[in-house]
C-alpha cells in the first residue's frame, strides 16, 4: 500500500503552488512543486550552453539533474537558484523544455520518488494524468487569465519589481497555449478531477475546498 497523493494541476499563476503548500502543511504531507524541476532543467541547460530545441541534450541534463529542496530554497548542484528559476526568462524557457517528450520521461521516476508517508501534495500540469494517475484526490485549479495576470502583477509590485499588466497577460496566454497544445501531457482537466475555479475565491477558501475533498477521499 502506497502513501496517498493529492494531485493539483492547473495553469500558470493560478495560485496552485500556494494552495498546495498550505494543504501539505495542514495535513503534515510532503510537497512536490514539479514546475520547479522543469525550471531547473531550463536553467541547467542554459548554464551548459545546450539549446532548448536539442531534445537529447536537454533530456541528458534532466536525467543527471542535481536538484534539492530545502524548505523554501531550491538548489541546483548545491547552489541556491531559488530566485534565478523564477525569472520571466526561465518561466518561458521551462515551458519550452517541458514540451520535449524525452525530458518529461527523464523526470517521471524522480517525481514519483516524492510519494512517501504520510502523504504527498503534488502540483503541476500532469500530476493527476501522468505522474500519479492513481492519486486519491485530483484537482484542476484554475482562474481566469485576467485574475491570474493581476495576481502576478501584485506579487511583482509587492516585491518592488516594476511591472505592467499587458505583457504579463500576453505571456500567460502564450504559456497556456503552449502547455495546452503540446502532444505529451497537455494541460487539461481530467474527467476524474474536481474543478476548483479560484477567480472569485480567497486562498483560504481554496485551501478549505481542497481539504474538504481530501477528507472525503483519504
Ligand atoms: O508551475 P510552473 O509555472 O513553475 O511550471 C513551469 C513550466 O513547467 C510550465 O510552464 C509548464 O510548461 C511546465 N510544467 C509541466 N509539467 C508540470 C509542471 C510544470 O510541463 N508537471
Amino acid at each position: 500500500i502506497t502513501a496517498p497523493v493529492i494531485a493539483i494541476d492547473g495553469p500558470s499563476a493560478s495560485g496552485k503552488g500556494t494552495v498546495a503548500q498550505r494543504v501539505a502543511n495542514a495535513l503534515g504531507y510532503g510537497y512536490l512543486d514539479s514546475g520547479s524541476l522543469y525550471r531547473l532543467v531550463a536553467l541547467a541547460g542554459q548554464q551548459a550552453g545546450v539549446g532548448y530545441d536539442d531534445e537529447a541534450g536537454i533530456a541528458a541534463i534532466a536525467a543527471a539533474l542535481s536538484a534539492e529542496f530545502r524548505g523554501d530554497q531550491v538548489l541546483l548542484s548545491g547552489n541556491d537558484v531559488t530566485e534565478a528559476i523564477r525569472s520571466e526568462e526561465m518561466s518561458a524557457a521551462s515551458s519550452k523544455v517541458a514540451a520535449l517528450p524525452a525530458v518529461r520521461a527523464a523526470l517521471i521516476e524522480r517525481q514519483r520518488a516524492y510519494r512517501r508517508w504520510p502523504g504527498l501534495v503534488a502540483d503541476g500540469r500532469d500530476m493527476g494524468s501522468v505522474v500519479f494517475p492513481q492519486a486519491e484526490v485530483k484537482i484542476f485549479l484554475t482562474a481566469s487569465v485576467e485574475a491570474r495576470a493581476e495576481r502576478r502583477y501584485k506579487q511583482l509590485i509587492a516585491k518592488g519589481v516594476a511591472a505592467n499588466i499587458r505583457p504579463l497577460l500576453q505571456d500567460l496566454r502564450e504559456r497556456d497555449e503552449r502547455d495546452a497544445s503540446r502532444s505529451v501531457a497537455p494541460l487539461r482537466k481530467g474527467e476524474d478531477a474536481h474543478l476548483l475555479d479560484t477567480t472569485e475565491l480567497s486562498i483560504e477558501q481554496a485551501v478549505d475546498a481542497v481539504l474538504g475533498w481530501a477528507r472525503d477521499a483519504v
